[in-house]
């Protein structure tokens, strides 16, 4: 066949499939736990199956030691090595592993480059362990002392771990239902079978089974949430359990799902093992395994072990839970919170915080598979300002190509991709284009020659270099868990090495679970092998990771670390959040998914991933007018906002649904940009203490229990409630206010009790969100192109006071741009009103002199909501200025609700020490 007939049949192909795929997700395509040995084996055992004890505990290098063995002697198995350390901050880490004395067939693997170097300075030196007898123990147990008033303790017959308040309630713990397994590695024997097939694939298993597996229960608890990636409910319901029938477990294998369903346990694109647990009296607290094997993971019903004669303390709430993995070893944190920014934060010390992303990278992004051409790019650019609405980032899907080879651009269609991205650039915008893990198997391709000359390709089981099909046909896999290979890759990103880039372009990693259009279940065999005869089963999850790591340590390196990179990735591990901005994959233009993507982004946040959106209007199909609408009025508070639309789409860009319907996607596109201060000092908060961006409301109202299981109103932040709309036609919503104080409507002023349901009326024009009382949200309201664009615009502060007529807020500022800030370079404020004064306090650590960040920037406007309109004056100090209290619109434009006080034009300068007292 020629080439080009050869491509044509591609095309054709990659055509059908879509067309049929896209909307039937096919079941049988993927494993379920019946079809997976491991998963099967594991469900099927009974409470009280594990016969390990723990024996020769002992402290060893600050760690305590211990050795799990049978209890009868007549199995002939290796002693397990179990290593329990205590970190600062209340962190319990376990690991189980065999005995590497003891000559096992293979290493098994742990999976590098997740916990942060910081935490192992972090690590609390144990000295000795106490013992104490439980209940009719015939041993007695280790205790280890866990921070101010908490202890970790090695039961030893029958084995058990647990954390608990020093002497009394429990909070962790791990096989109290002794199911705890480990199959541990062994010489093939003759009548063994090894083999698994699956729908015409063989896996050899050519080291047998490995799999781990344990439950873990969490007390005082009333819901358990996170283990993303699942297009689950927030609160994650039981999967087994009296009553529940046919469910499968929650699966975590990083897969390319085409059409994936809003109510489903399946693996998507991304694995985080962190588990949280929330319950009104105790708290907060977390379990994390760092394990980067295929995991499926029980939530386990009230009741469902009766009768199996385990007594576990009656007096606390708990939720039990089933781990499940195919390889590795057990590599455990316990985080005690209570409250869940403490766990947040404590999880996050293990996994990293979420970079600081560069400012524009916040605002609103553009994308479509595909932008066709130069000409396209040009006037969908020139729409946006034709229609005055702004947008910060074109991005291009992989059509921009040369015949998907990355690194290239398509002649035809790109003949000049510098002069495009400079014409962007000079109106503030940047670019964004794709690049992913698979490479076409074409000897004229240069990445494709070096990464063979050099060995860089993932090897097949024989050992030759694996070869997949993906968009380019025939394509290898680069192997992103060696460290020399990330480094190439990397420097594949500098301006001389990517021909046609210019320093204002950045990055898209798609596909990287990795997606192998005829791979077992689409994704690469498990008996691949990676750097260092690492078997793909025992990597899988991480894979996506080590690309997108890559990626962004090339676009650090390309700018000499002085430009913040930004990649957005599809696949997620844990500590993803370090290297960029993550969707939630190949949604669909339907209100399920709507409602889906809430607690899909919230989830995400919870397990330290905070920015992160889900495509707007949604990727497969025609949304309705009023669906995107709704989109993008929900979107526009989603961490990471982007539109983006499949191939087979209509186009969808915000002016094609006539005047009204433009108007409203402006108006929601630009509420982003008028808040754009308040959420870059958010994702500041989050770089610094991991607490996401968008939080459920549990997160901020921990003792509410009607917020538990939301999942259709959010947090911005702390003082910004969200509620998405997600019928047709609706005429009112319900939306649950918590918390004592009251709730200003963001767009009315109007107030709402707390405590209580409202039953509010709906319009097209926006859907419901709420400013809470107490909080100061600092604003920038001109109409500009781009965020770049307003970076020396005035800001207005809206003073939301509360029942004690006080509020605070702050602002966070820096170049939005390099890593300055790390050095000090940045403004940090806190405005505090009190006694009828708004006061703004330094709160940045303050910067040596060479690398200080200055702005110019002054506040136009002061609004006081909830403030009588008595007042006619204020005196600014220390100008000592006396300016006007008037009545004025919360809004520029279309301003909606009754006027309230306003100070206009106080001139203060956001970067220094100023009040405002009302008089
Ligand atoms: C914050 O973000 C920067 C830039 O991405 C990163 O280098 C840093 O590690 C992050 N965390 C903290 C605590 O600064
Ligand atoms: C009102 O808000 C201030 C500032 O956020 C806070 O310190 C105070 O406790 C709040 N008052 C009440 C009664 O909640």
């Amino acid at each position: 066949m020629s080439n080009s007939a050869f491509h044509f049949l591609l095309l054709f192909l990659t055509l059908f499939l879509h067309l049929t795929i896209v909307f039937s997700w096919k079941k049988e395509e993927f494993r379920n736990c019946n079809q997976t040995p491991f998963c099967k084996q594991a469900r099927s055992r009974k409470p009280g199956y594990c016969s390990l004890i723990a024996t020769d505990i002992s402290v060893v290098d600050g760690n305590v030691n211990a050795k799990l063995i049978p209890k009868t002697s007549d199995q002939d198995s290796n002693p397990l090595i179990l290593t329990l350390s205590v970190y600062q901050d209340g962190i319990l880490r376990l690991k189980i592993d065999e005995d590497p004395n003891l000559n096992p067939p293979k290493k098994r693997f742990e999976v590098p480059d997740v916990i942060v170097p910081e935490f192992e300075t972090k690590k609390l030196w144990l000295q000795r362990v106490s013992t104490e007898v439980i209940g009719g123990d015939s041993e007695p147990s280790s205790v280890v002392y866990l921070g101010d008033g908490f202890e970790g303790v090695i039961r030893a017959d029958p084995f058990e771990i647990f954390v608990r308040e020093k002497g009394g309630k429990r909070i962790l713990s791990l096989n109290s239902h002794g199911l705890f397994d480990f199959e541990q590695l062994r010489v093939k024997k003759e009548e063994d079978d090894w083999e698994e097939n699956f729908r015409g694939h063989t896996d050899t298993r050519p080291y047998g089974p490995q799999s781990i597996s344990f439950d873990v229960s969490f007390y005082e608890s009333e819901f358990v949430y996170g283990i993303p990636e699942h297009a689950t409910r927030l609160a994650l319901k039981p999967t087994r359990g009296p009553g529940i029938d046919h469910s499968e477990p929650y699966r975590l294998f990083n897969l390319d799902v085409f059409e994936y369903l809003h109510e489903s346990p399946f693996g998507l694109y991304g694995s985080v093992p962190f588990m949280l647990a929330h319950g009104k009296s105790r708290g907060t607290s977390g379990f994390f395994w760092l394990n980067a094997a295929e995991m499926q993971i029980d939530v386990l019903g009230a009741g469902w072990d009766a009768d199996s004669g385990i007594s576990l303390p009656s007096d606390q709430a708990r939720i039990d839970t089933l781990w499940m993995s195919e390889a590795g070893v057990v590599d455990a944190f316990f985080f005690i919170g209570p409250g869940p920014k403490d766990v947040a934060r404590q999880y996050t010390s293990v996994t990293g915080m979420p970079a600081m992303p560069q400012h524009f990278a916040v605002a609103y992004h553009q994308c479509r598979w595909n932008y066709r051409d130069e000409e396209d790019v040009e006037l969908v650019d020139s729409k946006f300002d034709e229609f005055d609405i702004p947008y910060d980032v074109l991005w291009l899907d992989i059509e921009h190509t040369d015949g998907k080879r990355y690194f290239t651009w398509d002649k035809v269609l790109f003949p000049n991709p510098e002069e495009m991205q400079k014409k962007l650039s000079a109106k503030g915008r940047h670019m964004v284009t794709i690049v992913d893990p698979h490479i076409k198997r074409d000897d004229s391709y240069y990445i494709h020659r070096e990464a063979t000359q050099k060995g860089y390709y993932v090897k097949d089981a024989k050992g030759n270099d694996y070869d997949g099909w993906c968009w380019p046909g025939s394509s290898s896999y680069l192997d992103m868990l060696s460290p020399e290979v990330r480094d190439w890759w990397g420097e594949k990103f500098s301006l001389q090495n990517y021909v046609g880039s210019t320093p204002s372009l950045y990055i898209w990693n798609d596909m990287n679970e990795p997606s192998v259009f005829n791979g077992p279940e689409v994704t690469m065999p498990r008996d691949a092998l990676h750097y260092g005869g690492v078997e793909h089963r025992e990597l899988h999850n991480a894979y996506g990771y080590y690309f997108h790591m890559a990626t962004s340590n090339g676009l650090v390196k390309r700018g000499n670390g002085q430009d913040r990179p930004f990649v957005l990735s599809r696949a997620i591990f844990p500590g993803t959040q370090r290297y960029g901005a993550v969707w939630t994959g190949d949604n669909t233009a339907d209100w399920d998914q709507l409602r889906a993507s809430v607690s899909m982004v919230l989830t995400l946040g919870l397990t330290g991933i905070s920015f992160s959106g889900a495509d707007v209007g949604g990727f497969f199909g025609n949304p309705e007018p009023e669906l995107l609408v709704r989109w993008y009025q929900l979107g526009a508070y989603y961490p990471f906002f982007r539109a983006h639309a499949h191939h087979d789409t209509k186009r969808r860009e915000p002016w094609l649904f006539g005047e009204r319907n433009t108007e409203i996607m402006k108006d929601a596109i630009r509420m982003r940009y008028i808040l754009l201060p308040y959420f870059y000092t958010l994702f500041r908060e989050a770089n610094t203490t991991g607490v996401p961006v968008m939080r459920p409301l549990w997160m901020e109202f921990p003792y509410d229990e009607a917020t538990f299981s939301n999942d259709e109103a959010f947090m911005v932040g702390k003082s910004l409630l969200v509620q998405g709309i997600f019928t047709e036609k609706a005429k009112s919503v319900n939306v649950y206010m918590p918390g004592e104080q009251a709730w200003y409507d963001l767009r009315t002023g109007i107030t709402y009790k707390g405590a209580s349901n409202h039953k509010l009326g709906v319009s097209e024009e926006s859907i419901p969100a709420f400013q809470r009382a107490g909080t100061i949200i600092p604003r920038k309201d001109r109409l500009r192109r781009s965020s770049t664009q307003m970076v020396n615009d005035p800001y207005t502060l809206v003073i939301a006071l509360n029942s004690s007529k006080s509020a605070e807020g702050e602002l966070y500022i820096d170049d939005g741009k390099s890593f300055e800030f790390e050095q000090g370079a940045y403004i940090h404020r806190r405005f505090v009103f009190s006694d009828g004064k708004l006061t703004s306090i330094n709160i940045a650590p303050g910067a040596s002199g060479k690398s200080q960040f200055l702005s110019n920037c002054i506040v136009e406007r002061i609004i006081l909501l909830g403030h009588s309109s008595g007042s006619k004056s204020a005196l600014i100090e220390p100008a000592n200025l006396k300016v006007d209290v008037e009545l004025g619109p919360l809004w520029l434009r279309g301003s909606k609700g009754p006027l309230v006080p306003t100070i206009r034009r106080p001139n203060v300068r956001i970067a220094d020490d100023w009040s405002v007292k009302i008089l």
